[in-house]
């Protein structure tokens, strides 16, 4: 019965936090992505720079790289990248988000 206990109390949270990362939909962040003219600036499909614009291939993999960095750039742009705070709903962000972790 302890043992019952322990496995719950240890697999419960990571069905919880699986499940909610699927309720995004990185489908409709690609969508987002394109009509938002983030692939105007960015590459995605190689490590090659455009401009100033880094590449978000591997994005999540980049050192140092966390997701509040990502969102803050996102909302507030600067050195050349334009601020979507404004632009995106939080479902969007929350989808673009999902999809940028797929490259
Ligand atoms: C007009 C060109 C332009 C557009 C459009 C643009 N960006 Fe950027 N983005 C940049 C530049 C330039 C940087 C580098 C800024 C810096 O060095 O601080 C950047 C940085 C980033 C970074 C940080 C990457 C890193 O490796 O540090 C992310 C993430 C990002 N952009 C995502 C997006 C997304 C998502 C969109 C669309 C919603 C978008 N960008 C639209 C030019 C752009």
């Amino acid at each position: 019965m302890t043992m019952m206990k322990r496995f719950f109390a240890l697999t419960a949270p990571a069905i919880l936090l699986t499940g909610s990362a699927m309720a995004f939909d990185a489908k409709k962040g690609q969508e987002v992505f394109e009509n938002s003219a983030c692939m105007g600036c960015h590459n995605t499909d190689t490590d090659e720079k455009r401009g100033n614009a880094p590449a978000l291939k591997g994005l999540y993999k980049k050192e140092g790289m966390t997701e509040a960095k990502v969102v803050d750039k996102i909302k507030k742009g600067g050195n050349g990248m334009p601020p979507y705070e404004e632009q995106l709903e939080k479902a969007d962000m929350e989808n673009l988000l999902a999809y940028l972790k797929t490259l």
